[in-house]
């Protein structure tokens, strides 16, 4: 049967892009696979957090999951720092690995770029992220990662750091495989539509959170830039922002550019941006009002604390292999 990892960071108020890249992709593979889904709270940390928000967001991203659809009884849903493997093998990962290869990925040159402007340092840990990351996924044996395309990077290091590891000191771990969707793996940013859509983008009209009110959701899909061209078309060239938006609508709708493109065949924007709202709050409005009822129910510490037990009953034997194989 397929292991599926996969973990996003309680680092702000999840994003569509974050939704429809990774969250919307963890449900289905929870009745067809054995699925562990991280709350990554000590990949937050590579860059300063509040402590008291960090822990109030863990929070929140776990009812998060639950109320998009994950289920408790057919996934393992758990928090990072709950599974002392995850510090522990990143360690091993860590020393497998090479300042040189770390140093070029582009997320620790972007993200270095931004702290040592903002505080004049760089952590440290931006740097050691991708074995983090690596040993996230390998501690399952994880077969699949369903991830947003801008962690393509980041798997190929996993493999690369597994290989590694497997031919220095033998096979131990499982290479797993990215998964991403066909519509919404990189979901751009409403204002600046070259750039991806983050959560710590601090445009608030850039980015629709997966908590939007719908009068909210109106307001940003209604000031997206488009162009002056008129016509919907996928054209990410000359038509950035009309493009993202039809990727979002293609995400939701399931439909292609093409059949898209038919729909608003001789209509302004307005049209189709009416849609694309409608779509949006469609899906998006249930996943609130489950994820109110949930933030006052006392049940989310025994899901987490029984994913934790769970998640470290399988990582603490991939992990003692792991340091046999090493010599510790
Ligand atoms: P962020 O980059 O928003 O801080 P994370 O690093 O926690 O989010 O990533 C969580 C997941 O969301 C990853 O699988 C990532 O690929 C996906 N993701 C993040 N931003 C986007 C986006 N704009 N479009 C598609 N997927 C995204
Ligand atoms: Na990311």
């Amino acid at each position: 049967m397929d292991v599926i990892f996969s973990g996003i960071q309680p680092s702000g108020d999840l994003t569509l892009g974050n939704y429809l890249g990774a969250l919307k992709n963890f449900i289905p593979f929870q009745d067809k696979a054995e699925c562990f889904y991280c709350i990554v709270n000590q990949h937050a940390i590579t860059v300063p957090q509040d402590p008291k928000l960090l822990h109030e967001r863990t929070r929140n991203l776990a009812a998060l999951y639950i109320a998009a659809g994950l289920d408790p009884k057919k996934a393992t849903i758990f928090v990072q720092s709950e599974v002392p493997e995850h510090a522990l093998l990143g360690w091993m990962m860590i020393c497998s690995a090479y300042v040189g290869e770390m140093e070029r990925m582009t997320q620790y040159k972007s993200k270095a770029q931004k702290q040592e402007k903002k505080n004049g340092f760089i952590p440290l840990g931006l740097l050691t992220y991708p074995p983090l990351m690596a040993a996230d996924i390998l501690l399952y044996q994880a077969t699949f990662v369903p991830v947003g395309d801008d962690q393509r990077q980041h798997m190929e290091i996993t493999r690369d750091l597994a290989e590694r590891f497997n031919r220095k000191y033998g096979e131990v771990f499982t290479l797993p495989e990215m998964w991403a969707p066909e519509g919404g793996a990189r979901v751009m940013s409403l204002q600046e539509p070259t750039k991806k859509m983050s959560k710590s983008d601090d445009n608030e009209w850039a980015t629709i959170h997966m908590l939007d009110e719908p009068d909210v959701i109106t307001k940003k899909i209604k000031r997206a830039v488009t162009d002056s061209i008129g016509h919907v078309h996928y054209d990410k060239e000359n038509q950035p922002g009309v493009s993202n938006l039809m990727s979002i609508h293609s995400a939701f709708s399931g439909k292609n550019f093409e059949e898209i493109e038919k729909m608003y065949e001789g209509q302004g924007y307005g049209v189709f941006k009416k849609d694309l709202i409608d779509l949006i709050v469609d899906q998006m409005s249930p996943i609130l009002s489950r994820y109110k009822e949930l933030m006052g129910s006392p049940e989310l510490d025994s899901i987490l604390d029984e994913g934790a037990a769970k998640a470290h009953a399988r990582a603490s034997i991939t992990y003692n292999k792991a340091i046999h194989a090493m010599g510790l």
